[in-house]
């Protein structure tokens, strides 16, 4: 932990005072302020539980827990529950009175409990989805917000479809306040869009539906292009190519190895390679790939064939600090501020809003290639902050 925060704050001094690395000034000339670094926050995995309430019975205190005694229930959760509200509102609230000006949010998926199938149905998945789109859009009137369909966004949970469902309807109907009437029709099809940021014109954001990937999604089994999201993919990278426009890609699955087992895809391996293969071509369009799912804070490099790093994946940690009765680490809820350059899109830095204390960064390479050493990032394609949360979550 010493040697990371020595890395941590030497990197934050170096980004605080030299402007030759990168930081873009105002320019010239120009009359109004440009802002010289644009930012977004990322808000992942808030997995509400419903049924969260303090009770002496502890193994009553969410379902969540199924059927374990809670440790230590408080009115923010326990760590064998998914989130009680008052701990998501925590986090908005955070974010809220943050002071920090941002021209956006991503959401990368996973509204409801992680409860056995039965205890759950297509219209209280929906609920559940609905409850926190109208509680962001109550407490950010004016933020725009990039959501992303998780694996548990569905009932039964994995088993996202490969045309128009219920749910895709649903989140079509209730997202439509933040997206354009092409991207609403692409999610309603297919559960993914794309759409360019309202504040950065030449911004897009690719939102993709990697659950159709998943291994434990039997829909799309022996299917080689599940929805035609590869098709769909390629062209609009190829046209945001074409129009000179930069790309952050979001996504609840990850790409890569897992965390806790570095040898197994979350994915389908050849939907893996798949889509590594189609973010090699495309390095120089995706500025920037975040990702939710694994409810672990990490940082994973893409490389090039050749083993050169060529982008920066960051998958943000749960705001949910839910684990097992079997697991000894809980994760600790946080959220992340990213920063980026306004005009070329290029990430600055990532600050991670939680406690320091549980942080493990798991760097590791995101290609199928096997016993590689990690390479280093580039300096600027990624730098890495974090700090204290001024709130307790
Ligand atoms: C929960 O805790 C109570 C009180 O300590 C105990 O009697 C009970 O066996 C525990 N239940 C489980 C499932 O661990
Ligand atoms: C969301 O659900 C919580 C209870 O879990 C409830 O208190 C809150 O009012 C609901 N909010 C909305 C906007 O539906
Ligand atoms: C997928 O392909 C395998 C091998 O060709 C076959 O055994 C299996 O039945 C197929 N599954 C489905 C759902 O079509
Ligand atoms: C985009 O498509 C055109 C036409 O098919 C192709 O020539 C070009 O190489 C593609 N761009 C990239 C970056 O692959
Ligand atoms: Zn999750
Ligand atoms: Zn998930």
């Amino acid at each position: 932990m010493a040697l990371l925060g020595a890395f941590v704050y030497c990197v934050l001094a170096i980004w605080c005072y030299c402007p030759g690395l990168g930081l873009p000034l105002a320019p010239p000339n120009s009359g109004t302020s440009a802002p010289a670094v644009g930012q977004f926050w990322h808000v992942t995995d808030l997995h509400l539980d419903p049924t969260y309430h303090i009770t002496d019975d502890h193994t009553k205190v969410c379902s969540s827990s199924k059927g374990a005694n809670a440790s230590n229930p408080g009115p923010f959760g326990d760590v064998l529950c998914d989130s009680p509200y008052q701990l998501i509102l925590s986090a908005f609230d955070f974010i809220k009175n943050s002071g920090q000006e941002t021209s956006f949010m991503i959401w990368t998926g996973d509204s409801p409990p992680h409860v056995p199938v039965p205890e759950l149905s297509t219209d209280s998945v929906i609920n559940v989805i609905a409850n926190m789109t109208a509680t962001l859009q109550s407490l950010f009137p004016s933020l725009q917000v990039f959501p992303v369909l998780g694996n548990h966004d569905y009932w039964p949970q994995d088993q996202l479809p490969v045309a128009t469902s219920k749910v895709y309807n649903a989140v079509a109907n209730l997202w439509k306040p933040w997206l354009n009437e092409e991207a609403i029709s692409t999610l309603r099809k297919g559960g993914f869009y794309s759409q360019k940021v309202t504040t950065n014109p030449r911004l897009r954001i690719i939102s993709l539906n990697t659950n159709l990937y998943y291994s434990p999604n039997v829909v799309t089994l022996n299917k080689t292009d599940p929805a035609n999201q590869f098709e769909w993919l390629e062209n609009t990278l190829n046209s945001s190519w074409q129009n000179k426009e930069k790309v952050y890609l979001i996504a609840h699955i990850p790409v890569g190895y897992l965390p806790y087992s570095r040898s197994t895809t979350a994915m389908r391996e050849y939907y893996n390679e798949k889509l590594i293969d189609i973010f090699r071509r495309y390095g120089d369009v995706i500025a920037g790939h975040f990702y939710g799912h694994t409810h672990r804070d990490s940082i994973m490099i893409l490389s090039d064939k050749k083993g050169n790093p060529i982008g920066s994946l960051f998958v943000a940690p749960a705001v949910t600090p839910v684990k097992s009765v079997l697991e000894k680490q809980t994760n600790n809820p946080g959220v992340r501020l990213f920063q980026y350059d306004p005009h070329g899109y290029h990430l600055l830095v990532a600050v991670l809003h939680g406690d320091k204390y549980t942080y493990s960064p798991v760097p590791s390479l995101v290609t199928g290639s096997s016993s590689s050493s990690v390479n280093a990032p580039s300096e600027e394609k990624l730098m890495v902050v974090f700090e204290k949360a001024t709130s307790k979550l």
